[in-house]
């Protein structure tokens, strides 16, 4: 199994898709599992029941996925590795690559996007600047590979990938 990890909007899901197909892998996004799960989206659910349930299905989702015997290419949600449970079952059971984008090529990429809770503020880029200070530490414990992607198109991005793999 391999899993995607990295900021909201560094190409998890599309980059994700795209090796997917080209491994025959089933492509699961476990953002997608969980808003199924709710019958809402990930937006609404932060706001009527706070991030800390959000945090708790997105454990159990990722649990799950991660004991999955079938393999599968696991898109990630951004905040996944704020929890040393989900740190330990990804960097345990699967092989897990970090894409590592700067907050400027992703704020740039991101500017029309509403679904995304945590980045509904004024300077976005400011933001994702700061969820960088606090998150890069935990990601690269988690990663097993680390990805260079600003400035690559998502094929390039693959191709990246497919040649650490
Ligand atoms: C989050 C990122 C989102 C989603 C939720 C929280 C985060 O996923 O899981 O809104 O804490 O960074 P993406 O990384 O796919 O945007």
């Amino acid at each position: 199994m391999v899993a995607l990890i990295g900021l909201p909007g560094s190409g998890k899901s599309t980059i994700g898709r795209q090796l997917a197909r080209l491994w025959s892998m089933r492509f699961v996004d476990s953002d997608h599992v969980i808003e199924q799960r709710l019958g809402c989206s990930i937006r609404e659910f932060f706001e009527r029941e706070g991030e800390q349930a959000f945090r708790d299905m997105e454990s159990q989702v990722i649990d799950e996925l991660s004991a999955s015997t079938s393999s599968l290419l696991l898109s990630t949600g951004g905040g996944v590795v704020l929890r040393e449970q989900n740190r330990r079952h990804l960097h345990e059971r699967t092989q897990v690559f970090y894409l590592d984008c700067t907050p400027e090529d992703i704020a740039a990429r991101l500017r029309n996007d509403v679904t995304r809770p945590l980045l509904q503020v004024e300077d976005p880029a400011l933001r994702l600047r700061e969820l960088l200070l606090q998150r890069e530490p935990l990601y690269l414990e988690t990663a097993h590979f680390v990805i260079q992607t600003s400035g690559l198109s998502v094929a390039q991005a693959a191709q990246r990938i497919r040649m650490q793999a």
